[in-house]
Protein backbone atom coordinates (compact mmCIF):
# COMPACT_ATOMS: atom_id res chain seq x y z
CA UNK A 1 0.00 0.00 0.00
CA UNK A 2 1.38 3.30 -1.02
CA UNK A 3 1.21 5.85 2.32
CA UNK A 4 1.17 9.54 1.17
CA UNK A 5 2.94 11.92 3.97
CA UNK A 6 2.57 15.20 4.16
CA UNK A 7 4.09 17.53 6.85
CA UNK A 8 1.70 20.95 7.59
CA UNK A 9 4.06 23.63 8.39
CA UNK A 10 0.85 26.38 8.66
CA UNK A 11 -2.82 24.73 9.65
CA UNK A 12 -4.01 28.00 7.67
CA UNK A 13 -2.37 27.44 4.41
CA UNK A 14 -1.98 23.93 3.94
CA UNK A 15 -5.74 23.32 4.35
CA UNK A 16 -5.35 21.32 1.33
CA UNK A 17 -3.60 18.95 3.67
CA UNK A 18 -6.10 18.16 6.15
CA UNK A 19 -8.88 18.33 3.47
CA UNK A 20 -7.19 15.27 1.99
CA UNK A 21 -6.99 13.27 5.04
CA UNK A 22 -10.94 14.18 5.72
CA UNK A 23 -11.65 12.71 2.15
CA UNK A 24 -9.24 9.76 2.88
CA UNK A 25 -11.73 9.13 6.29
CA UNK A 26 -14.44 9.57 4.85
CA UNK A 27 -13.91 7.18 2.26
CA UNK A 28 -13.02 4.27 4.77
CA UNK A 29 -9.40 4.98 5.10
CA UNK A 30 -6.21 5.23 7.61
CA UNK A 31 -5.18 8.55 8.34
CA UNK A 32 -2.42 8.86 11.24
CA UNK A 33 -2.18 12.45 12.98
CA UNK A 34 -0.68 14.18 15.47
CA UNK A 35 -2.55 14.91 19.13
CA UNK A 36 -1.03 16.78 21.97
CA UNK A 37 -0.63 13.13 23.87
CA UNK A 38 0.74 11.15 20.72
CA UNK A 39 -0.17 10.61 17.65
CA UNK A 40 -3.12 8.35 16.73
CA UNK A 41 -4.32 5.92 13.60
CA UNK A 42 -7.52 7.37 12.63
CA UNK A 43 -10.48 5.67 10.42
CA UNK A 44 -13.94 6.38 10.35
CA UNK A 45 -15.41 5.48 14.41
CA UNK A 46 -19.16 4.48 12.71
CA UNK A 47 -17.65 2.06 9.91
CA UNK A 48 -16.61 -1.57 11.26
CA UNK A 49 -15.01 -2.23 7.79
CA UNK A 50 -12.89 0.93 8.12
CA UNK A 51 -12.20 -0.05 12.02
CA UNK A 52 -10.86 -3.04 11.10
CA UNK A 53 -7.83 -1.40 8.88
CA UNK A 54 -6.88 0.11 12.20
CA UNK A 55 -6.23 -3.56 13.91
CA UNK A 56 -4.75 -4.88 10.92
CA UNK A 57 -2.10 -1.97 10.74
CA UNK A 58 -1.47 -2.34 14.43
CA UNK A 59 -1.13 -6.13 14.60
CA UNK A 60 -4.08 -5.12 17.44
CA UNK A 61 -5.75 -7.39 19.31
CA UNK A 62 -9.27 -7.57 18.42
CA UNK A 63 -10.82 -7.17 21.97
CA UNK A 64 -8.75 -3.78 22.78
CA UNK A 65 -11.11 -1.08 22.20
CA UNK A 66 -10.50 2.20 20.40
CA UNK A 67 -10.84 5.75 21.88
CA UNK A 68 -13.48 7.89 19.70
CA UNK A 69 -12.47 11.38 18.60
CA UNK A 70 -14.73 14.40 18.31
CA UNK A 71 -14.24 17.86 17.53
CA UNK A 72 -17.32 19.50 18.58
CA UNK A 73 -18.84 18.81 22.15
CA UNK A 74 -22.16 18.29 20.45
CA UNK A 75 -20.88 15.37 18.72
CA UNK A 76 -20.92 13.11 21.85
CA UNK A 77 -24.72 12.98 21.77
CA UNK A 78 -25.25 10.39 19.26
CA UNK A 79 -22.35 8.41 20.78
CA UNK A 80 -23.63 7.82 24.24
CA UNK A 81 -26.52 6.39 25.74
CA UNK A 82 -26.76 8.86 28.99
CA UNK A 83 -24.32 11.59 29.86
CA UNK A 84 -23.66 11.26 33.90
CA UNK A 85 -23.95 14.88 35.36
CA UNK A 86 -20.06 14.56 36.80
CA UNK A 87 -19.54 14.01 33.01
CA UNK A 88 -20.72 17.80 32.17
CA UNK A 89 -18.09 18.83 34.81
CA UNK A 90 -15.11 17.31 33.70
CA UNK A 91 -15.79 18.10 30.17
CA UNK A 92 -16.34 21.82 30.90
CA UNK A 93 -12.80 21.88 32.81
CA UNK A 94 -10.77 19.22 31.03
CA UNK A 95 -12.22 19.24 27.31
CA UNK A 96 -10.32 19.88 24.59
CA UNK A 97 -7.61 18.08 26.38
CA UNK A 98 -5.63 14.83 27.48
CA UNK A 99 -8.82 12.98 30.04
CA UNK A 100 -10.34 10.24 27.91
CA UNK A 101 -13.89 9.60 29.34
CA UNK A 102 -15.87 6.65 29.15
CA UNK A 103 -19.57 6.35 29.07
CA UNK A 104 -22.13 3.90 28.06
CA UNK A 105 -22.56 3.54 24.58
CA UNK A 106 -25.25 4.23 22.07
CA UNK A 107 -26.20 1.83 19.58
CA UNK A 108 -24.94 4.34 16.73
CA UNK A 109 -21.54 3.05 17.84
CA UNK A 110 -20.16 -0.30 16.23
CA UNK A 111 -18.69 -2.90 18.77
CA UNK A 112 -15.57 -3.70 16.68
CA UNK A 113 -14.58 -0.15 18.34
CA UNK A 114 -15.75 -1.34 22.13
CA UNK A 115 -14.18 -4.35 21.71
CA UNK A 116 -17.36 -5.93 22.31
CA UNK A 117 -18.09 -3.34 25.70
CA UNK A 118 -21.73 -1.57 25.91
CA UNK A 119 -19.26 1.55 27.04
CA UNK A 120 -17.32 3.55 25.26
CA UNK A 121 -14.24 5.71 25.18
CA UNK A 122 -14.07 9.91 24.26
CA UNK A 123 -12.10 11.95 23.87
CA UNK A 124 -12.29 15.54 22.25
CA UNK A 125 -8.27 16.43 21.72
CA UNK A 126 -6.80 20.11 21.63
CA UNK A 127 -4.77 19.96 18.86
CA UNK A 128 -5.60 22.19 15.97
CA UNK A 129 -4.25 19.85 13.21
CA UNK A 130 -6.51 16.60 15.00
CA UNK A 131 -9.20 19.13 15.54
CA UNK A 132 -9.18 20.28 11.96
CA UNK A 133 -8.56 16.48 10.07
CA UNK A 134 -11.73 15.45 12.20
CA UNK A 135 -14.32 18.04 10.97
CA UNK A 136 -12.91 17.50 7.67
CA UNK A 137 -13.93 14.18 7.75
CA UNK A 138 -17.30 15.25 9.34
CA UNK A 139 -17.26 12.13 11.58
CA UNK A 140 -15.95 10.78 14.71
CA UNK A 141 -12.68 9.27 14.10
CA UNK A 142 -11.59 6.18 16.10
CA UNK A 143 -7.82 6.30 16.71
CA UNK A 144 -5.49 4.48 18.87
CA UNK A 145 -1.81 5.44 19.19
CA UNK A 146 -0.63 5.30 15.87
CA UNK A 147 1.97 2.77 16.87
CA UNK A 148 2.33 -1.10 15.97
CA UNK A 149 0.92 -3.30 19.17
CA UNK A 150 3.57 -2.98 21.55
CA UNK A 151 6.21 -0.90 20.53
CA UNK A 152 6.64 2.75 22.60
CA UNK A 153 3.81 5.16 21.57
CA UNK A 154 4.66 7.42 18.63
CA UNK A 155 5.35 11.15 19.83
CA UNK A 156 6.95 12.35 16.29
CA UNK A 157 5.95 11.74 12.81
CA UNK A 158 9.34 10.08 12.51
CA UNK A 159 7.82 6.89 14.77
CA UNK A 160 4.80 6.45 12.58
CA UNK A 161 6.69 6.15 9.79
CA UNK A 162 8.96 3.76 11.03
CA UNK A 163 6.35 1.68 12.30
CA UNK A 164 3.40 2.31 9.61
CA UNK A 165 4.71 3.24 6.46
CA UNK A 166 2.83 1.17 3.62
CA UNK A 167 0.26 0.16 5.98
CA UNK A 168 -1.88 3.22 5.93
CA UNK A 169 -3.28 5.28 3.37
CA UNK A 170 -1.62 8.46 5.03
CA UNK A 171 0.31 9.95 7.74
CA UNK A 172 0.38 13.70 8.47
CA UNK A 173 3.52 15.26 9.98
CA UNK A 174 2.74 18.05 12.18
CA UNK A 175 5.47 18.16 14.48
CA UNK A 176 6.61 16.71 18.25
CA UNK A 177 3.27 16.12 20.75
CA UNK A 178 3.49 18.56 23.52
CA UNK A 179 3.15 16.13 26.30
CA UNK A 180 3.78 12.80 25.02
CA UNK A 181 2.25 10.48 27.00
CA UNK A 182 -1.45 9.22 26.28
CA UNK A 183 -4.73 10.53 27.78
CA UNK A 184 -5.73 9.73 30.86
CA UNK A 185 -8.56 7.19 30.53
CA UNK A 186 -11.34 7.97 33.44
CA UNK A 187 -14.39 5.60 33.81
CA UNK A 188 -17.14 7.68 34.75
CA UNK A 189 -19.84 4.72 34.60
CA UNK A 190 -20.08 3.66 38.17
CA UNK A 191 -20.35 5.60 41.03
CA UNK A 192 -17.21 6.77 41.78
CA UNK A 193 -14.93 7.99 38.92
CA UNK A 194 -12.18 5.45 38.54
CA UNK A 195 -8.79 5.99 36.08
CA UNK A 196 -8.07 3.25 33.97
CA UNK A 197 -5.21 4.21 32.37
CA UNK A 198 -2.94 7.69 34.17
CA UNK A 199 -1.71 10.03 31.76
CA UNK A 200 -1.56 13.82 30.71
CA UNK A 201 -4.32 14.79 33.19
CA UNK A 202 -3.35 13.58 37.12
CA UNK A 203 -5.32 12.49 39.47
CA UNK A 204 -4.74 15.25 41.87
CA UNK A 205 -6.35 18.10 38.76
CA UNK A 206 -9.23 15.57 38.63
CA UNK A 207 -9.95 15.43 42.08
CA UNK A 208 -9.47 18.91 42.62
CA UNK A 209 -12.57 19.54 40.58
CA UNK A 210 -14.74 16.49 41.23
CA UNK A 211 -13.59 15.44 44.30
CA UNK A 212 -12.36 11.41 45.06
CA UNK A 213 -11.04 9.49 42.29
CA UNK A 214 -10.52 6.16 42.58
CA UNK A 215 -7.37 4.15 40.38
CA UNK A 216 -7.95 1.18 39.12
CA UNK A 217 -6.26 -1.25 41.43
CA UNK A 218 -4.85 -3.72 38.53
CA UNK A 219 -2.58 -0.87 38.42
CA UNK A 220 -0.80 -1.00 41.52
CA UNK A 221 0.20 -4.56 40.91
CA UNK A 222 2.97 -6.38 39.22
CA UNK A 223 2.92 -9.15 36.64
CA UNK A 224 1.13 -11.37 39.34
CA UNK A 225 -1.91 -10.17 38.10
CA UNK A 226 -4.61 -10.30 40.97
CA UNK A 227 -7.09 -8.04 39.45
CA UNK A 228 -7.92 -7.72 35.56
CA UNK A 229 -7.44 -4.05 34.21
CA UNK A 230 -10.59 -2.43 33.32
CA UNK A 231 -8.85 -1.23 30.20
CA UNK A 232 -8.46 -3.97 28.03
CA UNK A 233 -5.65 -2.36 26.58
CA UNK A 234 -4.07 -2.17 29.59
CA UNK A 235 -2.97 -5.71 30.18
CA UNK A 236 -0.73 -6.47 27.10
CA UNK A 237 2.95 -5.69 27.30
CA UNK A 238 3.50 -2.17 26.19
CA UNK A 239 5.67 0.61 25.21
CA UNK A 240 8.34 -1.90 24.99
CA UNK A 241 11.56 -1.20 22.66
CA UNK A 242 13.75 -3.75 21.32
CA UNK A 243 16.16 -3.74 24.36
CA UNK A 244 15.80 -4.92 27.49
CA UNK A 245 14.61 -2.49 30.16
CA UNK A 246 15.30 -2.56 34.06
CA UNK A 247 13.80 0.33 35.80
CA UNK A 248 15.90 0.73 39.17
CA UNK A 249 14.52 2.39 41.92
CA UNK A 250 14.89 3.83 45.37
CA UNK A 251 16.73 7.39 46.89
CA UNK A 252 19.04 9.44 43.99
CA UNK A 253 22.11 8.48 44.89
CA UNK A 254 21.60 5.12 45.97
CA UNK A 255 20.00 4.80 42.38
CA UNK A 256 22.88 6.11 40.37
CA UNK A 257 25.42 4.19 42.57
CA UNK A 258 23.09 1.20 42.03
CA UNK A 259 23.44 1.68 37.96
CA UNK A 260 26.95 2.46 37.81
CA UNK A 261 27.92 -1.13 39.46
CA UNK A 262 25.42 -3.06 37.55
CA UNK A 263 26.98 -1.25 34.41
CA UNK A 264 30.74 -1.62 35.59
CA UNK A 265 29.47 -5.74 36.23
CA UNK A 266 29.02 -6.04 32.46
CA UNK A 267 32.50 -6.92 30.66
CA UNK A 268 32.10 -5.11 27.49
CA UNK A 269 29.57 -7.89 25.76
CA UNK A 270 26.18 -6.18 25.87
CA UNK A 271 25.78 -2.44 24.85
CA UNK A 272 24.47 -0.82 27.66
CA UNK A 273 21.82 2.16 28.00
CA UNK A 274 21.53 4.21 30.58
CA UNK A 275 18.39 6.95 30.71
CA UNK A 276 19.27 9.35 33.13
CA UNK A 277 17.89 12.93 34.42
CA UNK A 278 19.10 16.33 34.34
CA UNK A 279 20.45 15.90 37.91
CA UNK A 280 21.88 12.74 37.79
CA UNK A 281 23.43 12.18 33.57
CA UNK A 282 27.27 13.48 34.70
CA UNK A 283 27.59 10.72 37.42
CA UNK A 284 27.95 8.37 34.62
CA UNK A 285 30.89 10.24 32.99
CA UNK A 286 33.14 7.39 33.72
CA UNK A 287 31.20 4.39 32.96
CA UNK A 288 31.14 2.77 29.86
CA UNK A 289 27.65 2.82 28.05
CA UNK A 290 25.37 5.16 26.21
CA UNK A 291 23.96 7.72 28.68
CA UNK A 292 20.88 10.28 27.96
CA UNK A 293 18.72 12.21 30.10
CA UNK A 294 14.94 11.81 29.38
CA UNK A 295 13.99 15.58 31.14
CA UNK A 296 14.41 17.27 34.80
CA UNK A 297 13.34 15.78 38.11
CA UNK A 298 12.01 19.14 39.19
CA UNK A 299 9.94 19.20 35.69
CA UNK A 300 8.36 15.44 35.17
CA UNK A 301 6.42 16.95 32.22
CA UNK A 302 10.21 17.37 30.52
CA UNK A 303 10.65 13.66 30.91
CA UNK A 304 7.01 12.40 30.13
CA UNK A 305 7.75 14.80 26.91
CA UNK A 306 10.67 12.56 25.35
CA UNK A 307 10.23 8.87 27.55
CA UNK A 308 8.99 7.23 24.27
CA UNK A 309 11.14 8.97 22.25
CA UNK A 310 14.46 8.05 24.09
CA UNK A 311 13.21 4.14 24.56
CA UNK A 312 13.35 4.37 20.11
CA UNK A 313 16.55 6.42 20.31
CA UNK A 314 18.12 3.31 22.53
CA UNK A 315 16.93 0.83 19.83
CA UNK A 316 18.23 2.77 16.90
CA UNK A 317 21.75 2.56 18.52
CA UNK A 318 21.25 -0.73 18.82
CA UNK A 319 21.98 -1.39 22.77
CA UNK A 320 21.06 -4.32 24.43
CA UNK A 321 20.28 -3.77 27.81
CA UNK A 322 18.86 -0.46 29.39
CA UNK A 323 19.24 1.19 33.16
CA UNK A 324 16.61 3.61 33.51
CA UNK A 325 15.96 5.13 36.99
CA UNK A 326 13.14 5.10 38.24
CA UNK A 327 11.37 8.52 39.48
CA UNK A 328 8.96 10.02 42.28
CA UNK A 329 5.11 8.28 41.93
CA UNK A 330 3.79 11.52 42.23
CA UNK A 331 1.33 13.37 39.64
CA UNK A 332 3.00 13.33 36.31
CA UNK A 333 5.23 10.79 37.69
CA UNK A 334 2.64 8.37 37.97
CA UNK A 335 1.90 8.14 34.52
CA UNK A 336 5.71 7.89 33.60
CA UNK A 337 6.17 5.03 35.99
CA UNK A 338 3.61 3.08 34.61
CA UNK A 339 5.14 3.39 31.13
CA UNK A 340 8.32 2.74 32.11
CA UNK A 341 7.56 -0.33 34.25
CA UNK A 342 5.54 -1.90 31.35
CA UNK A 343 8.33 -1.15 29.09
CA UNK A 344 10.62 -3.44 31.44
CA UNK A 345 7.94 -6.17 31.50
CA UNK A 346 7.66 -4.97 35.08
CA UNK A 347 11.54 -5.64 35.68
CA UNK A 348 12.48 -3.54 39.03
CA UNK A 349 15.48 -3.22 40.93
CA UNK A 350 15.19 -1.82 44.46
CA UNK A 351 18.44 0.63 45.04
CA UNK A 352 19.07 0.28 48.81
CA UNK A 353 20.36 3.33 50.36
CA UNK A 354 23.58 2.89 52.48
CA UNK A 355 23.04 3.20 56.21
CA UNK A 356 22.94 6.96 57.35
CA UNK A 357 24.53 8.20 54.50
CA UNK A 358 21.76 10.83 52.91
CA UNK A 359 20.28 11.34 56.41
O1 LIG B 1 -3.82 10.01 24.11
C1 LIG B 1 -4.48 9.07 23.68
O2 LIG B 1 -5.40 8.55 24.33
C2 LIG B 1 -4.11 8.52 22.28
C3 LIG B 1 -4.43 9.60 21.26
C4 LIG B 1 -4.20 9.13 19.85
O3 LIG B 1 -5.73 10.07 21.43
N1 LIG B 1 -4.84 7.31 22.02
C5 LIG B 1 -4.55 6.14 22.65
O4 LIG B 1 -5.33 5.08 22.25
O5 LIG B 1 -3.69 6.04 23.50
P1 LIG B 1 -4.97 3.55 22.57
O6 LIG B 1 -5.91 2.79 21.76
O7 LIG B 1 -3.54 3.33 22.35
O8 LIG B 1 -5.34 3.36 24.06
C6 LIG B 1 -6.70 3.37 24.48
C7 LIG B 1 -6.84 2.79 25.87
C8 LIG B 1 -6.59 1.29 25.88
O9 LIG B 1 -5.91 0.94 27.10
C9 LIG B 1 -8.02 0.75 25.85
O10 LIG B 1 -8.09 -0.56 26.39
C10 LIG B 1 -8.76 1.77 26.68
O11 LIG B 1 -8.18 3.00 26.31
N2 LIG B 1 -10.20 1.78 26.35
C11 LIG B 1 -10.79 2.16 25.17
N3 LIG B 1 -12.13 1.99 25.23
C12 LIG B 1 -12.41 1.50 26.46
C13 LIG B 1 -13.61 1.12 27.13
N4 LIG B 1 -14.79 1.19 26.54
N5 LIG B 1 -13.51 0.64 28.40
C14 LIG B 1 -12.30 0.57 29.02
N6 LIG B 1 -11.13 0.92 28.44
C15 LIG B 1 -11.17 1.38 27.18
MG1 LIG C 1 -1.66 2.58 22.42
Amino acid sequence: MKTIIEKIENIKTDHQIIRRAGEILLSGGTVAFPTETVYGLGANALDPSSIKKIFKAKGRPSDNPLIVHIADLADIDSLVSKIPPIAKTLMEHFWPGALTLIFSKSSKVPYEITGGLDTVAIRFPVHPIAQEIIKAAGVPIAAPSANLSGKPSPTKAAHVIEDLKGKVDMIVDGGAASIGLESTVLDITGKIPMILRPGGVTKEMLETVVGPILMDPALSQGQEQDFIPKAPGMKYKHYAPVAEVKVVMGEINAVTEKIQELTKKNKGNLKIGIMATDQTRSSYDEINALVISVGDRLHPETIANHLFDALRWFDEQKVDLIYAEGIQEVQMGIAIMNRLIKAAGYQTIFAESKGGENK
